[in-house]
């Protein structure tokens, strides 16, 4: 029988923008349901179930210092990693939990505004997904928006075999968890290069090896070598969803919700006529071939009306995330490469490089009604990850900066975050960790006149906007 090798091994430790509540929040606004807590309120809880080390949720925490965090996961390496960097930061609203779903108990969590698993549903077994559910079922509030990601079945069956073989292989070779991965990899590579039966039509499978040896070992543990690893239709999940009484209301992929950057138009007409419902979701995963899906349900979700749609709609902020001068119109979306016309974008990227602004503010800026076409713009920037759905006022500065400070001190060390906590965002904003070593003035800046030098400007005036303060002089 395979083994989980990856249970000693600590997983990556990065940070996810869609599991941030104002992303959350978003999602069953755009598909017009009332769905989390009141607008505008910031004192929600929130839960993350298999937290790993846990950069997400407290960068999260130290974002919403008014909100409570919990996180759980069975791995003691990665709550205590997790604990330190909270106390590092006097983080006073995260509480960890070593805890197994199976084990968890009535009292380990209050009613839940937000619950959230990324990169868990999909490498966990029958019994834990049962598990899992039922602590949904309990501790989600009427309303509570539920984010849970998983690899489909669309893409990844030919791998199913594969997967099962490597398990098998490394459960039965000696040596530490990354040199027995490695020694099932070294066996795969040599059954590849025979290139008979089911190999001889793997090109794709090539790949995939290639790609899979060239990452980080232990994301290929936690990815491959664990004991259970179920990529799963959208149907099946939401199956599962409706045990603790979820309804799906949307993915965090927003594009998802313009056809026209999506998929061709005689395919779309096809996936049109399927009704709505977890058959659309999963042909529409077929024939995008889209083999990840991050999807938002919420408990009890109320439509709205086309009043309370467009009032909400109205009063939502967004914030501008990149430096303006990265904000190409050049888009690759899943149906291929997009050209976004300048006049239309260029005055809504223009206005937000002042800060902050609501959809009702960027429809008056651009002299046009807020329609369906005005979201759809809005939509499209945010999907292209420039803009960010952000609360309605920005949050005690004080606990992002001294977690910023205990990031800075571990990229001085040697870890490679790669985000900062914005009390802005309500979340992290993103930045390869040699720019934020520069921001935090632990290394010189470039020289005066130089591309780098307007680089480092325009980060340092990005961050002022999303209330991230920088020590560079
Ligand atoms: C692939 S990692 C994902 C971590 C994090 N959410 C992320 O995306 O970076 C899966 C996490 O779930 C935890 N986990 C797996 N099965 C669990 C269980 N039955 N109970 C609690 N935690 C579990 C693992 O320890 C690991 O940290």
């Amino acid at each position: 029988m395979s083994e989980d090798l990856s249970f000693s091994i600590p997983y990556t430790n990065l940070y996810f923008a869609s599991l941030a509540p104002p992303v959350l929040r978003f999602i069953p606004l755009l598909h017009r349901f009332q769905a989390g807590p009141a607008a505008g309120s910031d004192r929600f809880t929130y839960a993350e179930f298999g937290c790993g080390q846990g950069l997400s949720l407290l960068v999260m925490a130290a974002a919403n210092p008014n909100a409570t965090f919990y996180g759980i996961d069975f791995s003691p390496g990665h709550i205590a990693r997790a604990r330190r960097m909270a106390d590092e930061a006097g983080l006073g609203n995260v509480v960890l939990l070593e805890r197994a779903f199976e084990d968890m108990q009535p009292d380990d969590l209050p009613p839940l505004d937000f619950a959230v698993m990324h990169g868990v549903y999909s490498w966990i077994g029958p019994e834990t997904r049962a598990a899992l559910v039922g602590v949904l079922d309990r501790h989600v509030k009427p309303g509570g928006i539920v984010h849970v990601s998983y690899n489909t079945l669309t893409t990844w069956t030919n791998l199913l075999p594969i997967q099962k073989l490597l398990s098998e292989y490394a459960a039965q070779a000696s040596g530490t968890p990354e040199e027995r991965a490695n020694k099932a990899l070294d066996f795969l590579e040599t059954l590849l290069a025979s290139n008979a039966g089911h190999f001889r039509e793997a090109k794709a499978l090539a790949g995939w090896l290639k790609h899979t040896r060239s990452g980080d070992i232990r994301y290929v543990l936690h990815e491959y070598f664990v004991r259970h690893w179920e990529p799963t239709p959208h149907s099946t999940v939401a199956a599962h969803m409706e045990g603790a009484k979820l309804s799906f209301v949307g993915t965090c992929d927003v594009i998802d919700s313009i056809d026209r950057y999506v998929m061709a138009p005689e395919v779309a007409k096809i996936v049109a006529e399927i009704p709505a419902g977890p058959i659309r979701e999963t042909a529409s995963d077929l024939v995008r071939n889209n083999s990840f899906r991050r999807d938002v349900y919420v408990r009890g979700p109320v439509p709205m009306t086309a009043a309370e749609h467009q009032a909400q709609m109205a009063g939502t902020r967004f914030a501008l995330v990149r430096r303006r001068d990265q904000c190409k119109l050049t888009l690759k979306f899943p149906v291929g490469q997009v050209e976004l016309n300048a006049q239309a974008f260029d005055p809504l990227l223009d206005h937000l490089v002042q800060g902050p602004a609501t959809v009702a503010d960027l429809a008056r800026t651009v002299g046009e009604k807020l329609d369906a076409g005005m979201i759809r713009r809005i939509v499209t920037l945010h999907a292209a990850g420039y803009i960010f759905p952000c609360p309605t006022a920005d949050a005690d500065p004080a606990p992002s900066e001294r977690f910023n400070r205990v990031l800075g001190r571990e990229i001085a060390a040697g870890h490679g975050h790669a985000v900062l906590a914005s009390p802005v965002l309500g979340g992290g904003v993103r930045l390869p960790a040699p720019r934020i070593a520069a921001l935090a003035g632990a290394a010189p800046p470039p020289a005066a006149g130089t591309p780098e030098r307007a680089g480092f400007e325009g980060d340092r005036e990005a961050m002022a906007r999303l209330g991230v303060a920088t020590r560079a002089a």
